[in-house]
């Protein structure tokens, strides 16, 4: 089962576990993690988070979510959480927020 992990740039991380993979925002909607989201729909960046561990327990990440990156110039390790899904199985994902705007 993965386990997520939140951590802001300021304050106290948050765990949460994702039993089956699936969507990271359904993941940070149900424990209340210190991702910011506007439009969920690929289209504003605002939900970007850096993958500090786990990059490969997450599905590629699709063309709508690609573009959106781009437009922001983020390097790899950028995803969108509204679009990251994660795969199931054990392991372990660390994801900061980026906060930049
Ligand atoms: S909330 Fe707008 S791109 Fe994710």
């Amino acid at each position: 089962m993965p386990t997520i992990v939140f951590e802001p740039p300021t304050g106290a991380p948050k765990t949460a576990e994702a039993p089956e993979g699936g969507a990271v925002a359904d993941i940070c909607d149900a424990h209340d993690a210190p991702v910011p989201f506007s439009c969920r729909s690929a289209s504003c960046g605002t939900c970007r988070v850096e993958v500090l561990e786990g990059a490969n327990l997450l599905l590629a990440p699709e063309d709508e979510e690609l573009d959106i990156l781009d437009m922001f110039a983020a390097p790899k390790t950028h995803r969108l959480a509204c679009c990251a899904k994660m795969k199931a199985g054990p392991g372990k994902i660390r994801l900061r927020p980026i906060n930049d705007y």
